[in-house]
């Protein structure tokens, strides 16, 4: 059953905690919200101890007046089911409940989420209060999302303590079904770690020296899981109250920890938290990736950007504020990548508590903040966008994510070198194909790719035969390939494949790998690409292209000559490998050169400060140009094209053509086929 989210027009709002301020202040937050044109907020996320003041007594009398206050002013909600904190009479009554780390301390109450997802305990008491929120307010016509506990894994996202432990074994017991099973799976002959039995079992605390490096891969697997099966408890709950309410849970970009697909397979919207940082030049670029997961979580439908600051942070080392423009364009990019929701943390600057110089529409200076008046007039434009409802990103490249991957390739003390992340890797990759305009989905294993031109896979360490065989399948139907070092190391298990890497790969890459060579730290190598283009790496492997031709070798050092990126035809398409880590201006070129044999259009007058995306809905599309820049840009229109925002930072010039100024945003809308170009910048743009 498809649940969606009924509101009219893009969602815009935030987060708003009336439980920190008298009421006199309420009716003056809801006039202010109409004033800024907010149709969408997000309560009660850390009410829990408001509304249930002592077991088993509900309080929900001050909640039934900022649901009325919101509703009477048309606002619609997003209803947190107040799961994410425990109240301290919970804590004190089941100190149990509270997490432990790897080294036995167990976290003292005094923050949020202070509780361990295992417990038993914490999840009884967190359902019947669920059922009441739901039962208390799921027919309630303002509510028209769940909003389940708040950012899962925030704070904590793995918990060593007693109840984990016996939730470890439950979950490695249904895993392995026998003791043999898991002593062969985790390789527990070496060092001597035979168990004979599943309680004999602990979770990877504190030890001597590395830990079985299997048993640290099934504990990531488990932790997810276990964060998972609290999650759709509660989605339970609901959807047996509400069966027709959507249910999300806010996602923290990517995120490490949690398996993110997993999640959004048990949600019905996929909403996601962002905080780029204002002081990296790059962070649009990554959130640009972040924003490719959020859309590829559910196959390509639209997400929601459930916070983001108006300006600073407060949990930086330094918190520096989004300069004038820049919060806009936040905001106009998460549009692009797909959202049709901007919400912000939070609708009201707090006066107290750790998060009192975190930015918030209402700033501390009330209606004449900057933040108040730059998010009024973005609420405005939004509500003239209703049309981009229903229109999906378009991309010709998909970027492969694999948690499994991920969390093998993250064990510490038993790799080559720790230096070698696949985020790290997934965004060198992605800003490379950023700075040449070209949009990327993030997808996952088991997805459909065929509407891909390019499948990049930056690092597939744990590679199994059954990903293999669909990387097979889609070079052999016409799709071009790319897969980075370090890949097809290892099996489900964390056990290194029969004769070495790539592994299950290997038909398609057609090479083979006898060393990894890792650089020392500060040291970089050269390759040489065929036609004269240059890269400089920092890691590498020891490649014999047995089956491929090499496009790429090393130069100079202990790899001089070998093969260090190679093709070959798969049949109808082609596998590329890259066997080294090379640094932006090399990888760029490479990827340059597989875009342009794959047929991929690149942008010109794209780089790292000008973004161009293509939504599209039948015969429509919306192109988006983003342009983070100091300068100004000449943008040709299509015949026909209708700018729906520019105002007065894209004014109309010559006859198809704008100008968009620095900091400027544009969308267009127009027919299927043609399409909007950046075709001259008024001064030089800095490029990656
Ligand atoms: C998020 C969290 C919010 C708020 C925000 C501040 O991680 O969900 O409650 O703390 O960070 O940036």
């Amino acid at each position: 059953m498809t649940r969606t989210l009924e509101l009219d027009g893009i969602a815009f709002g935030g987060d708003y905690n009336p439980e920190q301020w008298p009421r006199e202040v309420w009716e003056e937050d809801v006039r202010l919200m109409r004033q800024a044109g907010v149709n969408f907020i997000t309560v009660s996320v850390f009410s829990w101890p408001l509304l249930e003041p002592e077991e088993g007594c509900f309080d929900f009398g001050w909640l039934d007046d900022v649901v009325e206050l919101l509703h009477g002013a048309g606002i619609a909600i997003d209803l947190a089911t107040a799961t994410a904190t425990p109240p301290a009479w919970l804590v004190r009554k089941y100190p149990q409940i509270l997490p432990v780390t790897a080294d036995g301390t167990q976290l003292e109450f005094g923050s949020r989420q202070a509780y361990c997802f295992s417990s038993p305990i914490f999840r009884q008491y967190a359902l019947r209060l669920t059922r009441a929120m739901a039962e208390r307010y799921g027919k309630h016509p303002a509510v028209r999302l769940w909003h389940v506990s708040n950012e899962y894994g925030d704070h904590v996202s793995r918990c060593w303590c007693d109840t984990s432990a016996v939730h470890f074994r439950t979950w490695l017991r249904a895993k392995y079904t026998s003791i043999e099973a898991l002593n062969d799976a985790w390789g527990t002959s070496c060092w001597g770690q035979h168990y004979l039995d599943f309680e004999a079992i602990e979770p990877p605390r504190e030890s001597t020296g590395p830990i079985n490096s299997t048993q640290r891969l099934d504990f990531e697997r488990f932790s997810s899981d276990a964060m998972l099966e609290l999650f759709t408890a509660e989605v339970d709950v609901l959807r047996d109250v509400t069966p027709d309410l959507p249910v999300t849970t806010n996602f923290m970009s990517i995120l490490h920890e949690l398996d993110y697909f997993a999640f959004a397979d048990a949600e019905d919207i996929v909403t996601d938290d962002a905080y780029p940082d204002p002081a990296d030049p790059g962070a649009h670029i990554d959130a640009s990736l972040n924003y490719a997961l959020m859309r590829g979580a559910k196959g390509g439908a639209p997400w929601l950007l459930l916070e983001q600051s108006a300006s600073a942070v407060s949990w930086r080392d330094i918190n520096v504020p989004k300069a004038p423009g820049v919060m806009r364009l936040d905001s106009y990019q998460a549009l692009a990548h797909g959202a049709e929701g901007v919400m912000y943390f939070q609708w009201r600057a707090a006066r107290f508590g750790p998060e009192k110089f975190h930015a918030a529409i209402l700033g501390h200076r009330g209606e004449a903040s900057r933040t108040f008046q730059e998010c009024s007039m973005l609420g405005a434009e939004l509500q003239q966008l209703g049309a981009l409802k229903g229109s999906r990103v378009v991309a010709d490249v998909a970027m492969l994510c694999n948690w499994d991957s991920k969390w093998a390739l993250a064990a510490p003390d038993s790799l080559p070198t720790n230096r070698l992340s696949w985020i790290g890797q997934a965004r060198d990759w992605h800003r490379a194909s950023f700075t040449l305009g070209v949009t990327v989905d993030l997808v996952r294993a088991g997805a459909d790719w065929s509407a891909y031109k390019v499948l990049l896979v930056p690092n597939l360490y744990l590679a199994t035969p059954a990903l293999a065989a669909q990387l097979d399948a889609y070079a052999a139907a016409g799709g071009t390939v790319v897969v980075g070092a370090f890949s097809g190391v290892v099996d489900e298990n964390d056990h290194v494949h029969h004769g070495g890497a790539p592994g299950p790969l290997r038909p398609l890459l057609g090479v083979e790998v006898d060393e990894v060579w890792p650089l020392p730290a500060g040291e970089s190598g050269q390759v040489r690409m065929d036609g004269d283009l240059h890269g400089v790496h920092t890691a590498g492997e020891w490649l014999d292209a047995v089956d491929a031709r090499s496009v790429a070798s090393y130069s100079g050092g202990e790899l001089d000559g070998r093969p260090a990126v190679t093709v070959r035809q798969h049949g109808a398409g082609s596998a590329w490998y890259l066997s080294t880590c090379l640094e932006d201006a090399g990888l760029r070129e490479l990827v340059h050169r597989i875009f342009l044999a794959a047929d991929v259009t690149t942008r010109d007058g794209a780089g790292r400060d000008v973004e161009v995306v293509v939504r599209r809905n039948g015969d429509t599309s919306f192109t988006f140009v983003l342009n983070r820049s100091a300068t100004s840009l000449d943008v040709s229109l299509p015949t026909g094209a209708a700018v729906l925002v520019g105002g007065s930072d894209a004014g109309q010039g010559a006859e198809g053509r704008c100008q968009l100024q620095a900091r400027g945003v544009l969308v267009v809308q127009h027919g299927y086929d043609d399409s909007v170009h950046v075709v001259a910048r008024s001064a030089q743009l800095q490029t990656v």
